[in-house]
């Protein structure tokens, strides 16, 4: 990997400029600002505390500026949307473009002239790309969206009630996702208004093993974990029909997990024996996050309906449940005049210009490829840096997707210290996340367009901080 930004660099990211902190973090402005948003926002959105945010003003490759002038390394890819860095001067030059000739139409009336091209587009990567004939696409504003408009179809497609999902599953939070989002910090306080159709399983998962198998090797312990799992659906089916099995293929905000090889491969034969549809939650997974284009395409599995978000455009809120034609053809009917899904912003033309552009240059050079080596080299600096630490537990994740657990000293899931830790960096200059089920996951998703010694100096900070 040389990481030359002649071959890299055409996401205007790829030089290192590490950073340059002129103030202490946040500074003035970013606090100024801290207080003014705290009198008028509602005080549960933005997290605020003396080390907490920074208010950003401007952002270029790996690179964001606050508002007091101090320029921070971004590990986060602003929750994964920014894959290709911020700004590249194509994606400006769009953009520019488009708000120049139209940034708003009808949606569902009288699109713009970007929408049929980038559902035509979306099917080729998606169902064309996997053999499976060409894709139906609805467009959505947020990823929680396109998850809605999935179980949508899937209801209308087999009427069957019954959606299978996993805990630790994060699909947004508008009712219809939060009804199958298996996190409790999110859903309980709503559970009195959240319809039940939803049945969670345990989401496969090595290190933590939910059927009581931890400690052993993946594959000593394979027949036992896959076996409890199948006899937990067909009890469930034996009680229920579904509709829908919904699953991240790997999970994100749950905290990077990786389920073993079986899982995916079972899922789909078990919708197809119990004539559900599976649904792929790829929105943070998809568009080379994991060093394929998708996820699911490491085990050699699809979907009949995949959601699609965040990277998808690079920063504009688009979002796409893209199904197989069969699927959606069967699910919803021809409009008569009033669609049945859709909303006053659907498939937005500035959207859909930064989406077609974006797909280009996602397409353009094999960043797969580059993901998974960055993704290598990261993984290593991260085990280097374990081995001196009684405190970090499991490293886990694919691609340019990684966690790092944090624990106590009486091993137990350290929320506080990773809370800490993410504070600690960002008065390093360095933009992290925390995350997992116990919030005690360390999250790194940086662009790809990041260097190695961006990624060397991260990791040297990373170890200071946790010392
Ligand atoms: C896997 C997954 N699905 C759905 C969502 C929800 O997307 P949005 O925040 O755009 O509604 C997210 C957001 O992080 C996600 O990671």
């Amino acid at each position: 990997m040389d990481g030359a930004c002649g071959k890299w660099g055409m996401a205007g990211g790829c030089g290192t400029v590490l950073p340059e902190l002129l103030t202490s973090i946040p500074g003035p402005r970013s606090r100024e600002l801290a207080v003014e948003l705290r009198a008028h926002e509602s005080r549960n959105v933005t997290y605020v505390s003396p080390g907490f945010p920074v208010f950003w003003e401007r952002a270029q490759g790996t690179n964001v500026w606050d508002a007091d002038g101090n320029r921070f390394l971004d590990l986060t890819s602003g929750f994964g949307v920014a894959s290709l860095g911020y700004a590249p001067e194509r994606m400006v030059a769009a953009m520019r473009d488009q708000a120049g000739r139209l940034y708003h139409a009808m949606g569902d009336v009288h699109p713009g002239v970007d929408k049929p091209a980038l559902c035509r587009r979306l099917s080729q990567l998606t169902f064309e790309a996997w053999g499976r004939g060409p894709g139906k696409t609805i467009l959505t504003n947020s990823g929680s969206e396109a998850v809605e408009a999935a179980l949508k179809t899937a209801w209308l497609a087999t009427r069957r009630r019954g959606v299978l999902a996993f805990t630790g599953g994060y699909h947004g939070l508008g009712y219809g996702a939060l009804t199958v989002t298996g996190r409790h910090l999110f859903r309980d306080p709503f559970a009195a208004q959240l319809a039940d159709f939803a049945t969670f399983f345990p989401f496969p998962n090595c290190q933590h093993c939910p059927f009581g198998a931890t400690g052993r090797e993946p594959s000593a312990c394979l027949p036992d974990c896959m076996n409890a799992f199948l006899a937990q659906v067909e009890a469930l089916l034996k009680k229920r029909t579904i509709g829908a099995i919904l699953v991240e293929p790997v999970q994100g905000r749950g905290g990077e997990v990786v389920p073993p090889n079986w899982f995916l491969p079972l899922l789909r034969s078990l919708a197809d024996s119990s004539g559900a549809l599976l649904i792929f939650d790829e929105i943070y997974t998809g568009f080379h996050r994991t060093g394929r284009r998708f996820a699911c395409d490491r085990w050699g599995t699809t979907p009949d309906i995949v959601c699609l978000g965040k990277a998808l455009t690079g920063g504009f809120p688009l979002a796409a449940c893209v199904g197989t034609a069969r699927a959606m053809d069967a699910a919803w009917p021809e409009s008569t005049g009033e669609a049945l899904h859709t909303s006053t912003f659907l498939g937005n033309p500035l959207g859909c210009r930064m989406a077609l552009e974006s797909l280009d240059l996602l397409e353009s050079e094999p960043w797969s490829e580059r993901v998974e080596a960055l993704g290598n080299h990261l993984e290593a600096g991260l085990r280097r840096l374990q081995g001196g630490s009684k405190r970090w537990g499991w490293i886990r994740g694919l691609g340019l997707m990684r966690g790092i657990e944090l624990l106590d000293g009486a091993g137990q899931p350290d929320a506080a210290g990773t809370g800490r830790l993410v504070e600690a960096m960002l008065a390093r200059g360095i933009i992290l996340l925390s995350g997992g089920t116990e919030q005690n996951v360390v999250s790194l998703t940086p662009p790809f367009t990041i260097s190695e010694e961006e990624i060397d100096f991260a990791l040297r900070q990373l170890g200071e901080a946790s010392e």
